[in-house]
């Protein structure tokens, strides 16, 4: 295939069926739970000898109150007290199944999302933390992490968590106009109950706390967005992240027919770029270009130890993600095969994974990282390998296209929105992975 063939598939894959996950979820395939956890095994033994940095631990609640009409996340709703524990009956035979094999590893980070993990009772919270500190190791736990949404929260609840030790805390407030919040189904929040559980965060000193809006959403104007940025700014959460609303199969709104136009995204990008200008006179810098810090400390560090260094990560929970380095990507199963397992004490012999080789480990590091620069020193001391030998043709051709940006230090994919990135990031795949997406298209059209 010449490089605009490629471009022409990679176009394809990015607008029709595949996310920002690397190796691609499309090409997964079942992998035996037993060869899973002998990879566990092996990399516990070579971080024990101190030959790798320690893992995160990330803990997937795939339930909300209700689904937001914009939201791209598979979520079940509901908030029945025997549902919740019924979940948590099954994560919990399965911290047991995993804790034998990881006891003995300090965890980096822990972070629970989802869905909204604080949708369980302070007792459930209580429950679920205390079972993660008896079965794993997280004294040296830098930083735990935890989603919420104003609706979910209470003092009772946050105090749970501030025993527990959650450091930095989501509130997503997505938006905070009266209309649109009816519009996306997230009637349940109000200015009243975000000031007030933010206040609440504070008073019982949760050190860190971010605040995710959405930007981009049918019906969303520039003046009711800039005004939730100024809300936002005058509350001075350590983190800010915007996401870009971005269509997506599961999203409700595009079930609804709701289409984004050229000249939407537009209007969303000069949205962003205004409250850019805004959010930096308060003192706030850039990150990663998706969320804004007041201070380095106030990043999510289990996204950025696992794209700096390559980390790995234990993903326990219905649909969790989990990352082993040289051996492994792979996933949990959905909520309802979860739960249906889980009845019988044991779960199934396979998992949908993906076999991570040098070439795939190397490949993901540059997805997570091209965006924001890529050091090409770091690259070659993690590889052994040079970025622009290995990858001279692909330079050149996104270089012609004005994609890339190179300094003698640094590579840059300069990707105007995701749908661009996830095409001309694909030119770093590895062979074996474009050849398996190009028989995966061609199964598809048959
Ligand atoms: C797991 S979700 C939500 C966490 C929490 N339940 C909440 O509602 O704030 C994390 C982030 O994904 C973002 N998100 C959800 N759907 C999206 C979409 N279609 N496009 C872009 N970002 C999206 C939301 O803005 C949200 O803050
Ligand atoms: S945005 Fe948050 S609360 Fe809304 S459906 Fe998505 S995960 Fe649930």
């Amino acid at each position: 295939m010449n490089f605009r063939q490629k471009e022409k598939l990679f176009k394809y894959l990015a607008r029709h069926f595949d996310s920002m996950d690397y190796p691609p979820i499309i090409l997964w395939k079942p992998i035996k739970r037993e060869l899973i956890k002998k990879a566990w095994r092996h990399r516990v033994k070579k971080i024990i000898n101190g030959a790798l940095d320690y893992p995160g631990l990330y803990i997937h609640i795939p339930y909300c109150q209700t689904k937001c009409f914009f939201c791209k996340f598979k979520v079940r709703v509901g908030n029945s007290g025997k549902m919740l524990n019924r979940y948590l009956k099954y994560l919990k035979n399965e911290i047991e199944e995993f804790s034998p094999l990881l006891k003995k590893v300090p965890f980096k980070t822990l972070y629970l999302a989802g869905g909204t993990p604080t949708i369980f009772s302070a007792h459930q919270l209580d429950a679920l933390f205390t079972l993660l500190e008896e079965k794993f190791n997280l004294i040296e736990t830098s930083q735990r992490l935890i989603e919420a949404t104003p609706a979910t929260l209470s003092l009772e609840k946050l105090r749970v968590l501030k025993k527990h030790g959650i450091n930095r805390l989501t509130i997503g407030i997505q938006v905070l106009d009266k209309k649109l919040l009816t519009a996306i189904n997230r009637r349940n929040q109000t200015e009243k109950t975000v000031r007030s559980c933010y206040n609440q965060a504070r008073q019982v000193g949760i050190k860190i706390i971010n605040i995710d809006l959405v930007v981009g959403l049918p019906g969303q104007t520039a003046a009711s967005f800039l005004k939730d940025v100024n809300f936002v700014l005058q509350l001075r959460p350590d983190a800010i992240h915007i996401f870009s609303y971005e269509e997506e199969n599961l999203v409700i709104f595009y079930m609804m027919g709701k289409r984004i136009t050229d000249k939407d995204r537009t209007k969303r990008d000069q949205m962003l770029e205004l409250a850019d200008g805004e959010i930096r006179k308060y003192g706030y810098r850039s990150y990663r270009g998706e969320a804004y810090l007041l201070s380095p400390g106030a990043a999510n560090f289990q996204f950025q130890y696992r794209y700096s260094v390559n980390g790995s990560l234990l993903g326990l929970g219905a649909e969790a993600l989990s990352y082993i380095p040289g051996y492994y990507a792979y996933e949990n199963f959905k909520t309802e095969e979860y739960l249906n397992y889980g009845d019988k004490d044991q779960f199934p012999p396979y998992l949908n994974g993906y076999p991570l080789n040098k070439d795939e480990t190397c490949t993901n590091y540059i997805i997570n990282n091209i965006r924001d620069g890529l050091d090409k020193t770091i690259f070659r001391r993690l590889y052994r390998v040079d970025f622009n030998k290995t990858f001279r043709k692909e330079i050149n051709f996104l270089k012609r296209l004005g994609i890339l940006q190179e300094s003698r230090e640094r590579i840059k994919l300069i990707a105007r929105n995701d749908f661009e990135f996830r095409t001309y990031s694909k030119f770093f795949f590895s062979p074996r992975i474009i050849k398996e997406l190009k028989a995966a298209v061609k199964a598809r059209n048959k």
